[in-house]
């Protein structure tokens, strides 16, 4: 298939490009965001329209609550109306939505057991709210989408400065700590495995929303311990704090675990464990000498 990718240089996207092309689609990353700012209506048409893609991957978006939550203005631009404007022209060329959205858009509180597709949406902070609304946009205007709801994830590419396993990696080897919420539990992907999901579900057509979140659920902390324990380092180098004194500027979910109730009987298939995906950026770490 013929797939355009937005946010290909960030950390999901870099892998997501990755994954298609191994899987032989013909991949057509969007330009870099200092070249093309979706949130400019002309430029996104203009690009869609010479590519003509069949399935526009979207991840483009600012995906650090703090950030979003000091410049809402920025956040819903970024993320909103660039997915507004994606849904315009999709609207004129007849291709497919696939959405990138989070488990942000539950509210992390009131969960009884793991949030499923059908679970209420209730945001917490602004990023969820940008997020929450593009999902809406996508449902109100277009039929051919698929809006994948993902969690914290983790994968070696986008931005060397926000990678969290570099930069946990490189603070390590000097022996600094890195302090970590032990006290807010999540599902977690590899970036890798959302890649690998993407190409099967976009090969479908069963629109609708699904849940791509690998077993087990984990803090924060505990995913990095796990990840130093497997490198060989002191899982001490992880110093474990609590959400009140994380002190971060927007709310976070105490609980936003995910599961999916639709994606196996869907597509015939469930997400692989997310130690599977670690084992392999692991691997990817020690061919690279990093590790
Ligand atoms: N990371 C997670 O744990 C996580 C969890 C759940 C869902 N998600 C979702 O997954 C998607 C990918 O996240 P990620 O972690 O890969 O983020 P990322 O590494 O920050 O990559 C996002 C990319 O989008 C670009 N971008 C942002 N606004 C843009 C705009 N207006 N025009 C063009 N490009 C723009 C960014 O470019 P610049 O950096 O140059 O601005 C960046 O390259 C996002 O939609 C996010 O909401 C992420």
């Amino acid at each position: 298939m013929k797939v355009a990718v937005t946010g290909a240089y960030g950390l999901l996207g870099s892998d997501v490009v990755k994954v298609l092309q191994e899987q032989k689609h013909e991949v057509i990353p969007f330009p870099p965001h200092a070249d093309l700012d979706l949130a400019e209506f002309g430029k996104v048409r203009e690009f869609v329209f010479k590519y003509q893609p069949e399935v526009i991957v979207h991840l483009a978006a600012i995906p650090n609550p703090d950030v979003v939550e000091k410049d809402p203005v920025l956040g819903w631009r970024n993320n909103f109306n660039s997915t507004y404007n994606l849904v315009r022209v999709l609207h004129e060329t007849g291709g497919v939505m696939c959405y990138g959205s989070t488990d942000s858009v539950f509210s992390g509180h009131d969960a009884k057991g793991p949030y499923n597709e059908f679970s209420i949406k209730h945001p917490l902070n602004i990023y969820g709210q940008t997020k929450y609304a593009s999902e809406q946009i996508i449902e109100q205007k277009m039929q051919k989408y698929f809006i994948l709801r993902l969690p914290f994830l983790f994968g070696l590419g986008g931005r060397s400065e926000t990678n969290k396993l570099l930069n946990l990696i490189k603070k390590a080897k000097a022996g600094e700590k890195t302090v970590l919420q032990s006290d807010s539990w999540s599902s977690v992907c590899a970036a890798w495995d959302v890649g690998w999901a993407i190409s099967k579900i976009i090969s479908t057509s069963n629109w609708g929303i699904y849940h791509l979140a690998s077993e087990p659920a984990v803090s924060r902390a505990g995913m990095m311990r796990c990840f130093l324990n497997l490198i060989g380092f002191d899982t001490n180098l992880v110093e474990e704090t609590n959400y009140v004194d994380a002190r971060k500027l927007a709310k976070r979910a105490h609980y936003s675990v995910m599961t999916s109730v639709l994606l196996e009987s869907t597509f015939g298939f469930s997400m692989p464990s997310w130690q599977i995906g670690m084992q392999k950026c692991i691997e990817e770490l020690k061919k690279q000498g990093v590790v």
